[in-house]
């Protein structure tokens, strides 16, 4: 069965989109069938998350009942499929997006996994995402503010009937004056599912590189807990890779290669 997933958050600029590109990219790599939903509908950047910009048609056409679902499905890489949103304006005002719940019913049996990526908050656009899934990973930083937040998006997404796997714990940096894993699932009374350090190669693939880490193929923490996220949600034995290893694993390739 489908299972359909927001990937959202209280606090904004968490890390909820480059969650949603990379979740989807390493699910796909374990063969899923994956589809992206860019239900941050005032403030639209998946696209640009996962390289792509020439998306003329977009789910601010369908939502407005101008073109059809198929229209603006869109091949991303690694054999992903992505729904990205507009950037107007106006056409975001004349939006209903309620609406949502309804196209991602119909066309959710053709994939394993829909991952929607939704705005901040429990303004509406948020809560329009929220009703269109059924599953809810909650994304916090390890700051009060963050999850402050967290617990009224927490209690609105219970509210739609959606499960919340678990926290997803962003932008770690073991510092002193972090607050532990342990106390935020405490204090949200939730599992904490991954926790994913404050690492320079996902923030330089999105500013330099324009593409998602998991594509890259670059052995990082965060893609270890991409990785992690992946096999839970599909039941598999996570793989543990301390990047460590796998830069000695690469050096060996390399000599290796260079004997033959
Ligand atoms: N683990 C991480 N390590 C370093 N930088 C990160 C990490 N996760 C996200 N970022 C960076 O944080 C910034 C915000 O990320 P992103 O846009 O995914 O957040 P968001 O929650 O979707 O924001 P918004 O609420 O505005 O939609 C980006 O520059 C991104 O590259
Ligand atoms: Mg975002």
């Amino acid at each position: 069965m489908t299972r359909v997933i927001a990937i959202t958050s209280g606090k904004g600029g968490v890390g909820k989109t480059t969650l949603t590109a990379n979740l989807g990219i390493g699910l796909a790599l374990q063969n899923q069938k994956v589809l992206l939903i860019d239900a941050d509908i005032a403030m639209a950047n998946l696209s640009l998350h996962l390289g792509m910009q020439n998306t003329p048609i977009t789910l601010h056409d369908v939502l407005l009942g101008e073109a059809s679902i198929a229209d603006c499905v869109y091949d991303g890489p690694n054999k992903i499929e992505i729904i990205p949103s507009g950037l107007s304006i106006e056409s975001y005002r004349k939006i209903d997006p309620t609406r949502l719940k309804g196209i991602v019913d119909s066309i959710k049996d053709k994939y394993d996994f829909i991952l929607i990526d939704t705005a901040a908050g429990i303004e509406r656009i948020a809560l329009a995402a929220l009703s269109a899934s059924t599953e809810v990973l909650l994304v916090v930083e390890p700051t009060s503010s963050s999850i402050a937040d967290a617990l009224k998006t927490k209690i609105s997404a219970q509210k739609l009937n959606c499960k919340i796997i678990g926290v997803i714990l962003n932008k770690v940096f073991n510092e002193k004056g972090e607050i532990s894993s342990e106390n935020i699932s405490r204090m949200l009374e939730l599992p904490v599912y991954a926790i994913i350090p404050f690492d320079e190669i996902v923030r330089r693939s999105f500013y330099e590189e324009r593409a998602p880490f998991m594509a890259s193929g670059k052995q990082t923490p965060a893609m270890n807990e991409v990785n992690k996220i992946v096999s839970r949600l599909i039941g598999i034995p996570i793989k543990e890779t301390s990047t460590k290893e796998s830069f000695i694993k690469r050096f060996l390739n390399k000599i290796f290669k260079h004997k033959q």
